[in-house]
Formats: C-alpha cells, sequence, structure tokens
C-alpha cells in the first residue's frame, strides 16, 4: 500500500463513525457528466451536464463521442458543483465516484478524475456502483424510508425488481430477459420517427393519442417477476410497417400512448406481485424511467388501492445524476466499505 492508501483507509473508519461530513460525487457513466456535494445525506449542489443535444443527430449515445464530452465537461461541472455548495476544497471529505456499469470510456472520465482529485487532496475515494446509487437516491428526499425495502429500478440498461436490505446487499427478485424497460422506450420513439432520448418524447407524445393499438401482453410464464419488452418492441415494428406496406397513415400519438400503457402496465404489475408475494407495505421506484408520468401516477393509484406507500423520488433524481451516488456512498461507509485503492479501474459490466 502507498502512503495516500494507508492514509484512505485509516480516514475512512473515521468517517464511518461520522455523523454527517462533505462528500464529493461524480457521475460519468453515460451520456451526463454530473458532480454533487453533499453533507452526510443533505445535497448542496448537484450540477449536470447533459450531453443530449450532441448524441440526438446519431440517435443514440456514441460511446467515444460521449467519452469526449466528458473530458471536456468535467472540471467546470466539479468546480460549479463545490461553489454552489460554497464549500471549501479543504472541507471535502469523501470522493465517491461512479465506476460501473456503464460505457468504459465514459466512466474512466470520472474514475480518474476522481482518483486524482482524491490523491491530490489527500482524501479517500470509493468506487460506487450506479444502480445501487439509483436506487439509494430515494432516501435524498424519503426521510421515512428504510431498509429494507422493495424497489422497481428502470433505466436505459436495466429494469429490476430489488428488495434492498442495504448498499452491500440488494437481492434481485426479478429482471428483464431482453430488452430493459427505458431502452424499448428509445427504440419505439425510433420507430415512429421521435429523437433520443425516447422517453420523455413518448411521454409527450402520449398525450392525446388514444390507446388503440392492439399490443401483445408478453407471456413470461407462471409466477415470474422477470419482465419482457422485445415483444411489444417488434409488435411495433411491424404495427408500422404493415401500415407503411398497405400505404394507411398511422397515429404516432396512438402509437405513443398505447405502447407507454402497456411498457408502464408491466412495470407496475411486476412491483405490486413482489410486494404481494413478499408481503411489503412499501414500493420505491428508481431509474430514468421512474420519471415517466404514467408510471408515476399508476403506480400511486395501485398503491392506494391496495394500501401500499410508494416512494417516488423527484424526476431529476430519477435520471442520472451525482447526488444519487453521494447517497450510495454515505451508506456504503457505513456499512464499511474499504477505501479504493488508487488501482480503481471503470467496470463497465459491474
Ligand atoms: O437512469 P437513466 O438516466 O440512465 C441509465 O442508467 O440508463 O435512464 C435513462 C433512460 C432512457 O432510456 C430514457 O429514455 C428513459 O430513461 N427515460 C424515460 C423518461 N425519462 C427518461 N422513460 C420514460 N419516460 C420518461 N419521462
Ligand atoms: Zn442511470
Amino acid at each position: 500500500m502507498t502512503e495516500y492508501e494507508l492514509k484512505s483507509a485509516k480516514k475512512i473508519e473515521e468517517l464511518r463513525r461520522k455523523e454527517e461530513y462533505y462528500i464529493l460525487a461524480i457521475e460519468s457513466s453515460c451520456d451526463e457528466t454530473a458532480a454533487a456535494v453533499l453533507k452526510g445525506k443533505t445535497v448542496l449542489s448537484n450540477e449536470i451536464s447533459s450531453q443530449i443535444e450532441i448524441h440526438k443527430r446519431f440517435g443514440g449515445v456514441v460511446p467515444e463521442i460521449a467519452s469526449r464530452n466528458h473530458v471536456l465537461a468535467i472540471k467546470g461541472v466539479v468546480d460549479e458543483a463545490i461553489k454552489k455548495a460554497g464549500v471549501k476544497l479543504s472541507e471535502i471529505e469523501l470522493i465517491a465516484v461512479t465506476y460501473g456499469p456503464g460505457l468504459q470510456g465514459a466512466l474512466l472520465v470520472g474514475v480518474s478524475f476522481g482518483k486524482a482529485f482524491a490523491y491530490a487532496l489527500g482524501i479517500p475515494i470509493i468506487g460506487i456502483d450506479h444502480i445501487k446509487g439509483h436506487i439509494l437516491a430515494n432516501f435524498l428526499v424519503h426521510r421515512d424510508l428504510k431498509f429494507p425495502f422493495l424497489c422497481l429500478l428502470a433505466s436505459g440498461g436495466h429494469t429490476c425488481i430489488y428488495e434492498v436490505n442495504g448498499y452491500s446487499d440488494m437481492k434481485e427478485l426479478g429482471k428483464t430477459r431482453d430488452d430493459a424497460a427505458g431502452e424499448a422506450f428509445d427504440k419505439v420513439a425510433r420507430i415512429i420517427g421521435l429523437p433520443y432520448p425516447g422517453g420523455p418524447q413518448i411521454e409527450k407524445h402520449a398525450e392525446g393519442g388514444k390507446l388503440n393499438v392492439n399490443l401483445p401482453r408478453p407471456y413470461k410464464g407462471e409466477d415470474t417477476l422477470d419482465f419482457s419488452y422485445s415483444g411489444i418492441k417488434t409488435a411495433v415494428i411491424n404495427y408500422v410497417r404493415n401500415a407503411e406496406q398497405r400505404g394507411q397513415e398511422i397515429n404516432t400519438h396512438d402509437v405513443a400512448k398505447s405502447f407507454q400503457d402497456r411498457a408502464v402496465g408491466m412495470l407496475v404489475e411486476n412491483a405490486f406481485s413482489a410486494a404481494e408475494k413478499l408481503g411489503y407495505k412499501e414500493i420505491a421506484v428508481a431509474g430514468g424511467v421512474g420519471a415517466n408520468s404514467e408510471l408515476r401516477k399508476k403506480t400511486e393509484e395501485e398503491g392506494k388501492k391496495k394500501n401500499i406507500k410508494i416512494y417516488l423520488p423527484p424526476k431529476i433524481l430519477c435520471t442520472d445524476n451525482g447526488a444519487m451516488i453521494g447517497a450510495a456512498a454515505y451508506y456504503a461507509v457505513r456499512e464499511g466499505i474499504s477505501a479504493s485503492m488508487l488501482s480503481l479501474d471503470a467496470n463497465p459490466d459491474l
């Protein structure tokens, strides 16, 4: 161990016993360069520089372009987060950085920047799992939420239900067998000519649409909490192609509305089945698709009917951000995570 690593290991032990300390959190796993400063679980700043406009013309995230733009943005975003939080560099006691899953080159930018920053300040750095960040973001706003709880996570790369016992103990109860929910939103948007990212576009486009496009209800077998999105996506492709071949106009608002209804329906159904099966009285929602208004409305309605409390983070904490990485770091430290060594590397498949 280097002298810095020894010092970090000791410092983490000290933080473990502290109620509140300043954390600088960095996230760069996909197309948002983000940094936040937290004091314990209180968010002091949450800066996000989005690359959506850059990737839009390609219809999706181009990994190499994402990495290059993270390099250009990261210093400014971190500086701004620190400035807005009103803290001095010398007051920051921990750096947390997303080290996976995500795009390798994109992750590497955050990890390298974080390590250099931590080394320069002589403070520990810990690598954080992006998915756990999404889930634990709920603690930033829901003070009454406690472990264990059930969480529906739906993002661009993942769709799962977890029983959450802590940062280091999340039991997967079901997951998608093919596309992630967000990925399906993005692909269907592209099929009907809407720009990237498809989720918010479909949501907007569905307004005023009718539920009149017949899409299949995927059959996944009995007694499973798994998801499947490729069948619904293929049905949309077939619907659009058939209409084209017959020279018929399609109403894209109706397609968006019908797809959203099916996609959200499966998320809600599985989440409530899981709660019923395991006897949970609360469900937390996480991930980019959690920003979808229809999903938010449906979970709340169903929650009221079934007497299950629904925890929805504000939309800005659903999509990628730095604060969620800080929240996860806070719990990771409490649970005894070790400081990362300087060999900390990006792990795209974490
Ligand atoms: O969590 P996130 O920001 O990044 C990943 O970790 O993947 O999720 C991004 C995904 C994208 O697929 C995007 O289309 C989807 O979340 N999304 C939405 C909405 N906002 C973002 N999907 C449906 N409705 C939305 N309002
Ligand atoms: Zn994410």
